[in-house]
């Protein structure tokens, strides 16, 4: 077999090639054939997935995905995860700069007999936060048509602005520094849609502020808000939603507010707005069913209002397959939120096709910072010196949000996988200088600031 393979140029190429059409083949007929084919997988077997995940390890690794992309997709995957990692002190940039997951993935035992080719593979995670003194993109006293004055730090009583000076520098991939010009031009007739809770807001006012220069541009920006339906609900504080337009170039932004991406559907019909609600978590929210069609760029994300105060709260019936929940895995919040990632990427995969010139994204969590307690048991987040964990990213253990990491792999919807850098920025934060006296904001960030670097590898993406 070495000799097949000691020689190089095209015809061991082409032996290459036909060897991975052989095991290609093979493949396709081993899964056929293989009793796990989940067409009308129950519920409950969909759930026992949750606990073998041992043996997805072992298919992973001995079933290349680049051979087959077409089986490694969701019936392989499942909401398989449970291990969204909840670790405040781990030390990412410790970890030792070895054994990177996607160079591991490319070493397939059989295939690559000769020496392994190790690709280096672009990765936005991985990389290094480097002061730069062109930063920020925009001004936070000037943005004021764009940024909630709550989360505008230039505007409060803060005083240390170092973190607006940092850029993310990838390892393995191209990056160029985010030009309002370029990507206004790159959007031309294009509609980019942000779908998810208040993080997913503060990166389209990001985004806002990065496209305008941060600059008052009345004239030149049209707010289409309506033409998508986004008006504010009577007793709501604000819009489901916003959606502008930039004139020139004929490029629209959009927000829409879903925190859990999930369709809700009152359950008392006489009594729709103050009755409880049943929160599908395996069918999308309505708005992206109406929109899709409309959208070019899709960045979905959910996280923080995982948990069961604020369901009790909102009063919100976790729903699977029509019915109330009664699964115990998807009782779980964390098993609820990975079923219902899987659900709505597997959905979004599956539209692809009909939209060919969407690309979406689906945005990992974005970290939260409060020590001593959480935000209201008098939790803070008082350092403002850069990068005292360290300013280095070495995913070799994948991203820090799981859930997410599972869902979209093996489809063709990308991660923004924001979590492990982000993470490093404890010092970002609105900390005690936001709005609310009593209570420190270690969840969202001052603008100028962290989603700004969420939009650059976006913009990189698109
Ligand atoms: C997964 O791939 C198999 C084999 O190509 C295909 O039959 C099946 O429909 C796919 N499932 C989904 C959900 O895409
Ligand atoms: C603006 O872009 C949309 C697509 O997003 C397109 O349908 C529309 O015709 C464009 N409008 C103009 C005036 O070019
Ligand atoms: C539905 O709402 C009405 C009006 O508030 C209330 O009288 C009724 O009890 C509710 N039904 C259920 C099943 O909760
Ligand atoms: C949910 O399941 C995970 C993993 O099995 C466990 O660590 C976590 O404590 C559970 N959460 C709740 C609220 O039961
Ligand atoms: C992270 O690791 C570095 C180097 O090992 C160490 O100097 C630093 O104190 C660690 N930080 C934390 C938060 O553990
Ligand atoms: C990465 O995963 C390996 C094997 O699962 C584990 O031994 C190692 O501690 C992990 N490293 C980090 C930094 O989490």
């Amino acid at each position: 077999m070495n000799n097949l393979f000691a020689f190089s140029g095209v015809r061991g190429k082409q032996y290459f090639l036909t060897i991975s059409v052989i095991i290609f083949t093979i493949l396709v007929w081993a899964w056929e054939r293989n009793p796990l084919s989940t067409t009308h997988m129950s519920l409950s077997q969909q759930q026992f997935r949750v606990h073998s995940k041992e043996k997805y390890s072992q298919s992973f690794s001995t079933k290349k995905k680049s051979l087959a992309p077409n089986l490694w997709n969701t019936t392989l995957i499942g909401p398989s995860t449970n291990k969204e990692k909840q670790v405040p002190n781990s030390n990412v940039t410790s970890a030792p700069p070895t054994a990177l997951r996607n160079d591991q993935a490319e070493q397939v035992p059989g295939v690559f007999i000769g020496k392994p080719t190790v690709k280096k593979v672009c990765n936005f995670a991985q990389g290094k936060w480097v002061a730069d003194k062109k930063r920020p993109f925009y001004s936070g006293f000037q943005c004021k048509q764009w940024l909630s004055p709550m989360w505008a730090c230039r505007l409060m009583k803060r005083k240390d602005f170092s973190y607006e000076g940092f850029k993310w520098v990838p390892d393995n991939c191209d990056m160029p520094d985010f030009d309002r010009e370029t990507f206004l031009k790159r959007m031309k007739d294009k509609t980019i849609a942000f779908v998810g809770d208040s993080l997913g807001r503060q990166q389209f006012q990001s985004l806002m502020c990065m496209a305008t220069g941060g600059r008052r541009l009345k004239s030149n920006v049209q707010d289409v808000t309506k033409e998508y339906g986004l008006v504010r609900p009577p007793p709501a504080i604000r819009n489901d939603g916003y959606a502008y337009r930039f004139r020139k170039t004929n490029t629209t932004i959009l927000f829409y507010w879903s925190v859990s991406l999930c369709r809700l559907e009152a359950l008392n019909s006489s009594n729709p707005k103050n009755g409880y609600f049943a929160m599908h978590l395996d069918q999308p929210v309505t708005f992206l069913k109406h929109y899709l069609h409309m959208f070019d760029v899709l960045v979905l994300n959910t996280g923080h209002h995982w948990n069961r105060g604020k369901l009790n709260l909102n009063r919100w019936v976790l729903y699977a397959m029509g019915s109330p929940v009664k699964d115990k895995n998807l009782l779980n919040i964390s098993g609820a939120r990975n079923f219902a990632v899987y659900n709505i990427v597997k959905w979004v995969n599956s539209q692809l096709p009909h939209h060919p010139r969407l690309k979406a994204f689906f945005r990992t969590k974005s970290p939260r910072h409060f020590v001593d307690g959480d935000w209201n048991t008098g939790g803070s987040c008082d350092s403002t010196t850069p990068l005292t964990s360290g300013y280095r990213v070495f995913p070799q253990n994948g991203s820090l949000d799981a859930p997410v990491e599972t869902a979209v792999h093996g489809t063709d919807v990308k991660i923004l996988d924001v979590t492990a850098f982000s993470k490093l920025r404890d010092e970002s934060h609105i900390s005690k200088f936001g709005s609310k006296v009593a209570t420190h904001d270690c969840l969202h960030w001052c603008l100028p600031g962290i989603p700004d670097v969420w939009n650059e590898i976006l913009f990189a993406q698109i």
